[in-house]
């Protein structure tokens, strides 16, 4: 009964102090929109099982799309990861939609019942709607990764503008959904840029905390799962690929294993809403270039993309092996 208490408490609290936040001045109107919609199970396949180590109330109820709880508009401009109070991970997969191998990894992770968060390139989307329209329909989160993965602090403002804004109408034309979450290819962005991009789009810089380097060769699935397995932990952002056949190859074993383990998979604003959920009194700090985390490993070093003509830019990006990631 205490604890029914102190989770009703924690709720109260917790809507309470997100009502008094909506008003902050520099809150862009567009950051709220509602979670993924969750997908009704498939009638033949049996509800996932509750490990026994599984994580507590408070975090399956955070996680649980149908019964949303208000919160503020996330108060930092970058994550790597998130401080939750339990093993709670967001899986993310940039650079897709690849047409023959992110379909394999939404059918990987509908088996599952898992969640992940897609950023993805423009011409991509645009090249492949219809797998666009399925992640949605399937619960995950959709995000942007700029419309050609150039090094973002190597444009100016109008080009930087392009990219972001050709991606973000893309993703809404494709699915409906109004992204709220960025990354910037190779994780390269300046705090201006970070700055302009708030204002536009009411974006969140997402990084990461986990990076398998499953781009680099020789590529194998057991060092991605390896990597994946050892890095991992409590709020941590596990970067990916879903355009290495390798990666796709690593994540059944891979989720398997994290699951074992406990974790429970997240989208990223779902893991950014339980920390704004467990720190709720927390006040926002503001952005120095200084303070920004050091990202342990980047992505791999930017590599010209082929040039394209006019008009044709929403050719797929071929993963070829040197190709940009
Ligand atoms: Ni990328």
């Amino acid at each position: 009964m205490q604890t029914v208490r102190a989770l009703t408490a924690f709720f109260l609290l917790a809507a309470t102090w997100a009502t008094a936040q909506t008003a902050v001045p520099d809150a862009p109107a567009t950051v709220i929109v509602p979670l993924p919609e969750a997908t009704p199970a498939a009638p033949a396949s049996p509800a996932p099982a509750v490990p026994a180590d599984s994580p507590p109330m408070e975090v399956r109820r955070a996680l649980a799309v149908d019964t949303p709880v208000a919160l503020p508009p996330p108060t930092k401009m970058v994550y790597t990861h998130c401080q939750v109070p339990a093993p709670v991970i967001a899986f993310t997969f940039d650079d897709g939609p690849h047409p023959d191998l992110t379909p394999k990894l939404l059918d990987i992770l509908k088996e599952r019942g898992l969640k992940a968060t897609f950023f993805m390139v423009g011409r991509n989307v645009a090249a492949y709607p219809q797998i666009v329209r399925r992640m949605v329909a399937e619960g995950h989160e959709v995000a942007n990764h700029s419309w050609s993965h150039p090094l973002l602090t190597s444009l100016g403002d109008t080009s930087l503008d392009s990219q972001i804004r050709r991606t973000h109408e893309a993703i809404i034309k494709a699915c409906g959904v109004t992204p709220t979450l960025y990354r910037p290819p190779y994780g390269q962005t300046r705090l201006s840029q970070r700055k302009k991009i708030k204002e536009a789009f009411g974006y969140t810089s997402i990084l990461w905390d986990v990076d398998p380097l499953d781009w680099q060769s020789p590529r194998t699935a057991k060092k991605v799962h390896d990597r994946v397995l050892a890095q991992t932990k409590s709020g941590s952002i596990i970067l990916c690929h879903d355009i290495h056949a390798t990666t796709i190859e690593a994540m059944p074993g891979l989720f398997d294993e994290l699951k074992a383990r406990g974790y429970q998979f997240a989208t990223v604003s779902q893991l950014m809403e339980l920390e704004a959920m467990t720190a709720a009194t927390a006040a926002a700090t503001p952005e120095k270039e200084e303070n920004l985390p050091t990202i342990p490993v980047t992505e791999q070093p930017p590599v010209p993309l082929p040039a394209s003509a006019p008009g044709t830019e929403a050719t797929p990006v071929s993963p070829a092996p040197q190709q940009a990631p």
